[in-house]
């Protein structure tokens, strides 16, 4: 196993719990992402939701990505960040009035639809405001992504998209409004996704429905196929950078792409979740009768996919070099669900010890939060340490 390359004099004074960016890790991540993605014309918005951390986001804003928002506040991040309007389109189930008026007032790129109801505010709004608004349609294609339930979107029983059966209704309610210009259709599938058939099925339901819709003359300038793309959590030191590759190729050989179609992706745990740690101090090794604990001064309130999808994340103990020993890595939080890792390998643990939590930089700081009157994390980046 390869061992990451932490600057470990500096860590030990910061004060912590802190989530530590590897900041070239996360430029060479953007820098593959935009090659793979150029080879076929792709646009790529990155999902804001992963990682809104101002730092990260002028990073990736200054490196011409868009931005995919679920929310106004997130939309408000991204402009302050220096992403362009244009390059911003807005996704969620739930668009208040107040968040939909704010990317009229900012002329985004398109407002990715969930529900004809949603079709409906939009038309009222925009008319208000004598504005246009683009619109895709967020279809429900129905297929699964293999991955955990709670991260699964695409699928019937899931909340979100249009069912395809009732896309007609929507359409020929689309037909009805003049301010609302359908652009495009718009998927994703789930998240963590780590088998790639399911982005082939995808671009093939893709396919069926472009196929359909065309009979009834209605056709889109983009198609926008979401985020999702996997990390390899197991091995973040062997397998850093996604395998954007792999996944453009896929939707490219599957996907028959109409003539002048603009292509989008909003991937967002692949772009930032393998430059973030989360760095913790371990308060005390405590020794019981069948086994002995980490308890670090890191709990779920600073990262929660442990606790919340039993997510693994890698650790290592960064500040010693003793034999590993095995121990249940946990949090000081007053419930059993604080566990961070059980039977895991560390070299030998002591109090004051540095733990590494790793690929923590997508759904990690940006779903922190206060419960036990606790603080939120801080956060320090490999450039400026
Ligand atoms: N686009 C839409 C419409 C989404 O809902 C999401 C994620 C993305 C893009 C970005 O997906 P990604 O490339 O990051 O997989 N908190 C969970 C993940 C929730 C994902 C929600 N939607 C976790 O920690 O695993």
């Amino acid at each position: 196993m390869i061992k990451a390359n932490f600057p470990i004099e500096k860590l030990k004074a910061i004060e912590t719990p802190c989530y530590y960016y590897d900041i070239d890790l996360l430029k060479e991540t953007l820098k593959k992402v935009k090659e793979e993605a150029e080879k076929y014309d792709y646009l790529i918005h990155y999902a804001i939701k992963a990682n809104a951390n101002p730092r990260i986001l002028s990073l990736i804003a200054e490196q011409g990505l868009g931005a995919d928002c679920v929310s106004g506040g997130e939309i408000q991040a991204a402009l302050n960040a220096g992403f362009p309007p244009q390059k911003i389109v807005f996704a969620g189930v739930g668009k208040d009035d107040w968040e939909i008026a704010l990317g009229l007032d900012h002329n985004i790129a398109c407002f990715n639809v969930e529900s004809e109801a949603e079709l409906n505010v939009i038309q009222e709004i925009a008319s208000n405001k004598g504005k246009i608004a683009n619109v895709a349609l967020r279809i429900n294609p129905e297929i699964d992504a293999h991955t955990h339930a709670k991260i699964t979107t695409g699928m019937k029983e899931n909340k979100f998209g249009i069912n395809i059966g009732l896309l007609n209704d929507a359409l020929s309610e689309l037909t009805k409004f003049k301010h609302v210009k359908l652009i495009g259709m718009h998927f994703h599938i789930g998240s963590q996704i780590t088998d790639l058939s399911c982005f082939e099925n995808l671009a093939i339901r893709a396919n069926e429905i472009q196929d359909v819709l065309a009979m009834q003359d209605v056709q889109f300038e983009t198609v926008n196929f979401g985020g999702g793309l996997g990390i390899d959590y197991h091995h973040p030191n062997e397998f850093p950078i996604a395998s954007f590759e792999s996944f453009f190729s896929t939707i490219n050989r599957h996907f028959v792409r109409r003539k002048g179609q603009m292509v989008r992706f909003e991937p967002g745990r692949s772009i930032v979740g393998p430059c973030g740690t989360l760095i913790a101090r371990t308060i005390y090794v405590k020794e019981g009768e069948t086994k002995n604990f980490v308890v670090l001064n890191a709990g779920f309130t600073d990262l929660m996919r442990p606790a919340m999808y039993n997510a693994y994340h890698h650790m290592e103990n960064i500040t010693s070099n003793e034999e590993p020993e095995v121990y249940d890595v946990v949090g000081p939080i007053c419930e059993s669900s604080d566990v961070f890792g059980l039977k895991v390998e560390l070299n030998r643990v002591r109090r004051g010890d540095l733990i590494a939590i790793r690929s923590a930089g997508a759904y990690g700081e940006v779903m922190a939060s206060q419960y036990n009157c606790r603080k939120l994390p801080r956060s320090c980046f490999s450039d400026t340490l």
